[in-house]
């Protein structure tokens, strides 16, 4: 019924999400332990839903807490545990806002938009080499050097390591997807250590030395008791975790949607003040993170249903942004469709923070890349997508461009 790693998921998770919204009650997917919501309503609901939380830590005993770490596959991995697995993401409550008002400064949407020359730079360096060879893998040539370079930049990385902040990252985030194994682990808890061991000597170093960049921003918040070393660090590789890959994988599958609809690349190239909206589009249409969890930290009745304290939820935001009960023509790729309310950044308490972020990396790269073309097509096979629940996105999309 629900097998997100087989290829006809990986082709067409859409179909498996429909069917799971047509039935009466949220399917239980074994895997991971959880009830499935996937209807917008639902959902979007949830995601506000104070009652449904991120961490079982705040209002189970520590004994059930343990067993479910074991069985989970959670343990034995001491800095992944203490700087990947609790960090801000995974809070709740005081500490949770504690931590999140300190990001949300750092990360306004006026501070990135600053951020928009550096891009942009960064980006048409990228593409004067691209574009003299005219065929080329758009995922791995080009939008796997952005966020890395980007989200390096703002905390603060000398350029040269950036590819690096990439691999950890890989590797610290394919630890939670399902069909976890002892070789997963080894491979997050390695790259946590040694990412760790890289931050705290660039922590060092901007304590003696701070600078106009965010992990200074964070080592201040520290310095004013706002924050503790290990926050610091936990909260630098979630930035890095969470916006990494994510937005490789959005800017893959928004350039797929935009070869497979020629008129509205054509529309957008003509009219690119349509930019924010097909960039949204984008987001809704194949959202890169579809599935995240929450816990009842109380008993609760949902759509008539009864559910106890503890009960794992699986929030589908991949599905609900495809509910027709939400979105008219929800399988349509539209980059004019207004309102666009979708949550491929979440909603409530842990909304995205860096969404403004990963939309401008996004409008660049294909404001830049629309400007300097006349043509862009598939030049292999129709791509494949990652087998996966908790991220997709192309594996590859080799592409021909026509410059002007
Ligand atoms: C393609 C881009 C991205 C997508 C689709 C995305 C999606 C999400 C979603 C859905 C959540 C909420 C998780 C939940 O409901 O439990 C989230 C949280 C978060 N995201 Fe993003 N994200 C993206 C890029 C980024 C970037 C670039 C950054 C940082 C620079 C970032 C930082 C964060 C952080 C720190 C949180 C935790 C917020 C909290 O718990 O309060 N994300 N993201």
């Amino acid at each position: 019924m629900f097998e997100p790693q087989s290829t006809a998921f990986a082709k067409n998770p859409y179909s498996f999400y429909a069917n799971l919204r047509k039935l009466d009650e949220p399917y239980f997917y074994d895997s991971a332990d959880a009830y499935l919501l996937s209807r917008y309503s639902d959902v979007e609901g949830a995601a506000r839903n104070p009652i449904l939380v991120r961490s079982l830590e705040a209002f189970m005993d520590p004994g059930y807490v343990n067993a479910q770490q074991r069985a989970r596959g959670w343990h034995d991995m001491p800095n992944h545990e203490r700087f990947v697995q609790f960090s801000l993401l995974e809070r709740d409550g005081a500490t949770h806002f504690r931590l999140r008002v300190i990001v949300l400064r750092a990360l306004s949407r006026r501070l990135v938009e600053q951020q928009r020359g550096m891009i942009q730079t960064y980006v048409d360096q990228l593409l004067d080499q691209l574009l003299q060879h005219r065929e080329f893998d758009f995922v791995a040539d080009l939008a796997s050097h952005v966020p890395g370079h980007i989200i390096g930049h703002l905390l603060g990385v000398p350029i040269e390591d950036c590819p690096q902040l990439r691999i950890w990252s890989e590797n610290i985030v394919q630890f939670f997807d399902v069909g976890r194994t002892p070789a997963h682990k080894l491979l997050a808890e390695n790259a946590t250590t040694e990412f760790y061991l890289y931050l705290s000597d660039l922590i060092a170093d901007r304590k003696k030395n701070p600078q106009e960049d965010l992990i200074s921003s964070l080592v201040a918040a520290q310095n004013a008791g706002e924050m503790s070393e290990p926050e610091l660090i936990s909260t630098c590789m979630l930035i890095l975790a969470a916006g990494h890959g994510s937005t490789i994988d959005v800017l893959g599958s928004g350039m797929h949607a935009l070869i497979s609809h020629q008129e509205q690349m054509s529309m957008l190239r003509q009219e690119p003040e349509h930019i924010q909206m097909a960039v949204q589009e984008m987001f809704r249409f194949e959202s890169p993170l579809p599935f995240f969890h929450r816990y009842a930290s109380e008993a609760l009745v949902l759509n008539g249903q009864h559910y106890p304290k503890g009960t794992k939820f699986g929030l589908l935001y991949g599905s609900a942004n495809r509910d027709p009960d939400q979105f008219p023509d929800a399988d349509t790729f539209d980059i004019t469709r207004n309102p666009n309310r979708h949550v491929a950044f979440g909603r409530g308490a842990h909304l995205c923070l860096g969404n403004h972020l990963s939309r401008l990396d996004m409008e660049v790269i294909f404001l830049g890349i629309l400007r300097r073309t006349r043509h862009i097509e598939l030049s292999g096979p129709e791509p494949t997508y990652k087998k996966s629940l908790s991220v997709r996105g192309p594996e590859s999309l080799r592409v021909t461009l026509t410059p002007k």
